[in-house]
């Protein structure tokens, strides 16, 4: 509707589209379509942030050599945490598939850029954080605009924030919130991978709900 206001067949919509967006690990090589990406990240430019100061910054890698550099690290970074874990958990963790960097056609490293003018420092004197935080919130809008879109996402933390910041060459004030794979799922599904392999299901919500 183009009032602001959303009849009950849209909620049931969203509510489905909440249900259905997964992290995707496993993409086809198949290229984006174009217009895909600049609408995903018009939809994500209209998140919430701090003093709206809209501290993102979207650097799409394309480079062979950097995503070389992403990949090696996240090799790297995942053997370490396989090392921390012993028996079974181990055996699970090593089975894995934590990364879809060898096929999705997109890699997206995500920034929050410190810029002092924008949102003139209003809510970041008491909580600095809140920066981040602000580009954790257009990374979630951003998940939600690419599953409707037909298109998946994946978020790969187990990397060194350092290797991936220099081999862009970004402003060194820029802090790596995250890298994400994006492309087409090979498959739809409506439970977290991780809970299907038996890492950890969803837990019941009441006792994350408290009242004060
Ligand atoms: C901050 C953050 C970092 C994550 N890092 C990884 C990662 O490095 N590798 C991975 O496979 N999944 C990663 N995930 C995805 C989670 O495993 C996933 O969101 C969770 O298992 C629930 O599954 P769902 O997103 O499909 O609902 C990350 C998610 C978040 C929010």
């Amino acid at each position: 509707m183009s009032d602001g206001t959303f009849d009950k067949a849209f909620v049931g919509d969203l509510n489905r589209l909440f249900r259905w967006r997964r992290d995707v690990r496993r993409f086809s090589r198949e290229p984006l379509e174009p217009h895909l990406l600049p609408e995903i990240l018009e939809a994500a430019e209209l998140s919430p942030s701090v003093g709206n100061s809209q501290p993102w910054r979207w650097v799409e890698v394309r480079t062979t050599s950097v995503r070389e550099t992403v990949r090696d690290s996240f090799i790297r970074c995942n053997a370490e945490a396989l090392n921390g874990y012993t028996g079974e958990r181990a055996h699970l963790y090593s089975s894995l598939k934590l990364a879809g960097l060898d096929d999705a056609p997109v890699h997206l490293a995500v920034f929050c850029a410190p810029d002092a003018e924008q949102g003139h420092g209003l809510g970041r004197q008491t909580v600095p954080e809140t920066l981040e935080y602000s580009v954790v919130t257009a990374i979630t809008t951003m998940w939600l605009a690419a599953r409707a879109r037909g298109v998946g996402i994946g978020w790969v933390s187990i990397l060194e924030p350092h290797a991936v910041t220099e081999a862009l060459a970004v402003p060194a004030t820029w802090k790596l919130v995250a890298y994400l794979c994006v492309g087409y799922p090979e498959h739809e599904n409506d439970i977290p991978e991780l809970e299907r392999v038996g890492w950890q299901s969803r837990t019941e919500s009441e006792k994350r709900h408290l009242i004060r």
